[in-house]
């Protein structure tokens, strides 16, 4: 009887604890220091990236780019967005978005990855990591650890400072 009365709890703080991980967006963290890609520049206008883009990688997440997209626990990738402002080669326009994927066993409905969506200022845009993010992810690039980019993202801008 014991048993089974640990056991209903112990169901219980699990089923709370995986409702409240799928629900709380972490705060952005300080990634401006981290691994930065070259800048990547969309064209085409019905593309979600429309618009000038940066990634950067932390500690984690470059060695999972290291070793061919097998992420540790823990990675966090960032994209920064920006309009394009006039010509597609001058400087970028204002900040538009960022994105946040952090690898989290926990989210098993995403891959065993948190999907975040922030304003230009960081705060939460209270995107649907289910139907916004990871459902494209999935379908283009489950076999690359659901990350589209790769490490050559990150050494084209050899000998550039950041
Ligand atoms: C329609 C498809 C699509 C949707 C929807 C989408 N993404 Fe992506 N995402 C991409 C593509 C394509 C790239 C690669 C961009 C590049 O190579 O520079 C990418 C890159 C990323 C990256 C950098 C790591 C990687 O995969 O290269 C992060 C982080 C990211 N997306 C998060 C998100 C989040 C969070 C959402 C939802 C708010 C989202 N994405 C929605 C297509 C999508």
């Amino acid at each position: 009887m014991i048993t089974k009365i640990k056991l209903l709890i112990i169901t219980i703080i699990l089923l709370v604890a995986s409702i409240v991980a799928a629900a709380s967006v972490p705060p952005l963290p300080d990634y401006k220091k981290w691994k930065k890609s070259s800048r990547k520049v969309v064209t085409d206008k019905k593309s979600l990236f429309y618009g000038i883009h940066y990634i950067y990688a932390d500690q984690k997440a470059f060695k999972g780019y290291k070793s061919d997209n097998r992420f540790p626990e823990g990675s966090r990738i960032i994209v920064e967005h920006f309009n394009i402002k006039g010509d597609v080669s001058s400087s970028d326009g204002p900040k538009n978005m960022i994105v946040m994927m952090k690898k989290d066993k926990r989210q098993t409905a995403t891959g065993g990855w948190l999907y975040a969506g922030y304003t230009a200022k960081g705060k939460p845009s209270g995107l649907d990591p289910v139907k916004n993010c990871f459902e494209c992810h999935q379908k283009e690039v489950s076999s690359r650890d659901y990350v589209f980019s790769g490490i050559s993202d990150f050494q084209v801008s050899k000998g550039v400072a950041p």
